[in-house]
């Protein structure tokens, strides 16, 4: 098998991202679409130009015709139709966050253990260049030792009926947005939070419209993570030490739009650090194709994914109950 054939489980939006980096990979075809309706599934297929169209997710998967699956359901349904694809013989790639409890993380884990299919969420920006030029650059020291992590995703979410908004789908700005800085700040410290503290403003639906969190390190590290559905797009993110600050402008997406990526020393001048370019999409889609046909090293282990997972379902029972929450309870 020198090509991995792939099959995109529903016709979420956030499969545009998806198709252009299988598309743009000498190792990956892009063959089928499956959907709730074969109606749908036919005139993606034919808008899309893809060769095949299937009425039902099932019917795609037992399709011999497929060797992965790009999952972008709604949150809730991330665990049910990872183990699903992955009990039919398929690897997963799977939309963050993998899912929002930590016993769904260890189902799909096990499930991927149990039948040897590969399952990575996908979260994108962690495989561009810029990440990895981040965490090499924390490593040198050259920030001395870390203080504080501050990152922010915020946009306004007008359309009331998105999934995003739904309690019962996983929806809520923490799990939509949130978990990015959350995740950055995972990367940055190399491990989870010992505490957490959160805050959270609740919409009309019950989910979080905007969330804040406090997170404690290991060593004294902290990070300040904020997300919103109510305030214009923005994003950032400061790594802050000792010895000066490193400052993304676009750490997470819209990488292609003037991204900066400074480091401002204690004494001396501004320096801005070089990011080769890359298709953001591009990482997530090739760290498939080469674990499961080189039998490389995941880059995103799901034990990492995991621990997102873990400190995300931590913060939201700590702005539930008004008090901070370790992770080891
Ligand atoms: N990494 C990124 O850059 C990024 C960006 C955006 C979103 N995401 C993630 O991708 C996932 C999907 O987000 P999206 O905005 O693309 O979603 P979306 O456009 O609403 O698509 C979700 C798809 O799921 C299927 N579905 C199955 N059951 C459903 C239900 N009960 N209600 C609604 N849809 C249902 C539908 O496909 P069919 O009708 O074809 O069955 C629908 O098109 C989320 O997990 C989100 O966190 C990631």
């Amino acid at each position: 098998m020198a090509i991995i054939r792939w099959g995109l489980l529903s016709t979420a939006n956030i499969n545009r991202a998806v198709i252009p980096a299988i598309r743009a990979s000498s190792r990956g075809d892009l063959v089928a679409v499956a959907s709730r309706s074969l109606e749908s599934a036919n005139t993606y297929a034919r808008r899309w130009e893809i060769p095949m169209a299937y009425g039902s997710y099932e019917a795609m998967l037992e399709s011999d015709q497929i060797d992965a699956v790009y999952i972008g359901l709604p949150n809730h349904l991330h665990a049910e139709w990872s183990i699903k694809a992955l009990r039919a013989g398929k690897h997963v790639l799977c939309e963050k966050p993998l899912a929002p409890t930590v016993e769904e993380v260890n189902r799909m884990a096990a499930a991927s253990q149990e039948t040897g299919g590969y399952l990575a969420e996908a979260f994108m920006y962690l495989h561009h260049p810029q990440t990895r030029v981040v965490k090499e650059f924390v490593q040198s020291g050259k920030l001395g030792e870390l203080c504080v992590v501050r990152g922010v995703f915020n946009f306004a979410l007008r359309a009331r009926d998105n999934i995003r908004l739904v309690p019962e789908y996983g929806g809520g700005c923490l799990w939509d947005v949130g978990v990015y800085p959350l995740s950055f700040a995972q990367m940055v410290y190399g491990a989870p939070p010992e505490e957490v503290f959160g805050y959270q403003w609740l919409g009309e639906s019950g989910v979080d419209e905007t969330f804040t969190g406090q997170m404690r390190y290991t060593g004294g590290g902290l990070a300040q993570i904020t997300s919103s559905f109510r305030s214009p797009w923005f994003t950032r993110v400061e790594v802050i030490g000792t010895e000066g600050r490193l400052v993304l402008n676009r750490p997470f997406v819209r990488m292609e739009e003037n991204r900066r990526l400074t480091f401002h020393p204690k004494d001396g001048d501004p320096q801005e650090l070089d990011v080769p370019d890359e298709f953001l999409y591009q990482g997530e889609v090739e760290d498939l194709h080469r674990v499961v046909l080189d039998n490389a090293t995941p880059h995103l282990p799901l034990a990492e994914s995991r621990n997102h997972i873990l400190t995300a379902t931590c913060l939201y029972l700590s702005a539930r109950e008004n008090r901070p929450v370790g992770l080891n309870r």
